[in-house]
């Protein structure tokens, strides 16, 4: 019989010796996960018995661990702005970048949206923690991938929102007007994506690749979205950190009354805001 402090000790040295980072935190996250409880919990009921019948379940997560799948996709599950998002290899894994995005965006806007636009939606993270934010705005949440749409749709029928869900290669197939059109496009160089993490790879190249240079998707967005915004409507923006001065050139004065780069909380520049005129 081990106690759950024990069990945490020993994957933390599991994973240690297979060199994965902050094994200790991953271990505590694993333990938890687990056992439907929160990390205090943990802590505070150290010296309770881990449940044997669970052993079984704990070296699986610990194998898939160390061959380098995400925490998120072996428990389904990603927490963003305090919600539970289903995610699987389908989308992408919510990112704290993109919760101070959405923060970001609604500090910004100076009265309730009617009609908000999430392009690029993935697991619909986005649209769907606006959408309870803003109960009377209509939301549309919309993706290129047909997979990533069914992640989406469950999300939002856990969460009980009401999106308007729409598969397009980005405007091709919306119409209408909104007052906020928000999005985490993919936006990484395609000569970058070797260098990512094995974690990272796992995660769908169609959520990553924004082109050859990693700007033509925000180029195309930039482009293609006074068409579909109101006057003096707000276009959020998540983008590359080393980007914000290229990005900026995308604008035109005659067509966007005011457009800023913002930094996110670790000082990089990462996100664009601009108001149509
Ligand atoms: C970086 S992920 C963002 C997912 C989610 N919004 C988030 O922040 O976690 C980018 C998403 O854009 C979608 N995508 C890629 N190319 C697209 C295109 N041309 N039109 C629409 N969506 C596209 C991908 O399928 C992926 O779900």
């Amino acid at each position: 019989m081990k106690t759950v402090k024990q069990v945490v000790f020993e994957v933390t040295n599991i994973l240690n010796s297979a060199n994965v980072a902050e094994a200790a935190a991953n271990a505590e996250f694993i333990v938890c996960n687990l056992l439907g409880k929160s990390r205090t919990e943990i802590l505070a009921f150290g010296s309770s018995v881990f449940p044997k019948e669970k052993e079984k379940i704990l070296n699986s997560v610990i194998k898939q661990k160390i061959e380098g799948k995400p925490l998120e996709y072996i428990f389904n599950s990603a927490s963003f702005l305090g919600r539970k998002f289903y995610v699987d290899e389908r989308v992408l894994i919510p990112r704290s970048e993109t919760e101070e995005l959405v923060l970001k965006t609604q500090k910004k806007l100076k009265t309730t949206p009617k009609n908000i636009l999430d392009l690029c939606t993935g697991s619909g993270c986005i649209g769907i923690s606006l959408a309870l934010n803003f109960p009377v705005a209509q939301v549309t949440c919309s993706d290129i991938s047909a997979p990533a749409l069914e992640v989406a749709k469950q999300n939002a029928a856990t969460h009980k929102a009401k999106i308007n869900f729409i598969e397009s290669d980005l405007f091709n197939n919306l119409q209408g007007k909104f007052d906020l059109i928000i999005s985490n496009p993919p936006y990484i160089k395609e000569d970058d994506i070797k260098t990512l993490s094995p974690e990272v790879k796992k995660e769908p190249r169609l959520a990553q690749i924004g082109g050859k240079e990693g700007t033509e998707i925000i180029e195309k967005i930039i482009q293609a979205a006074p068409k579909f915004l109101a006057p003096g409507g707000l276009l959020a923006l998540e983008i590359g950190d080393k980007e914000g001065q290229k990005v900026l050139q995308f604008f035109s004065r005659d067509i966007w009354s005011n457009y800023i780069l913002a930094h996110d909380f670790a000082g990089l520049e990462r996100y664009i805001f601009a108001i149509k005129r």
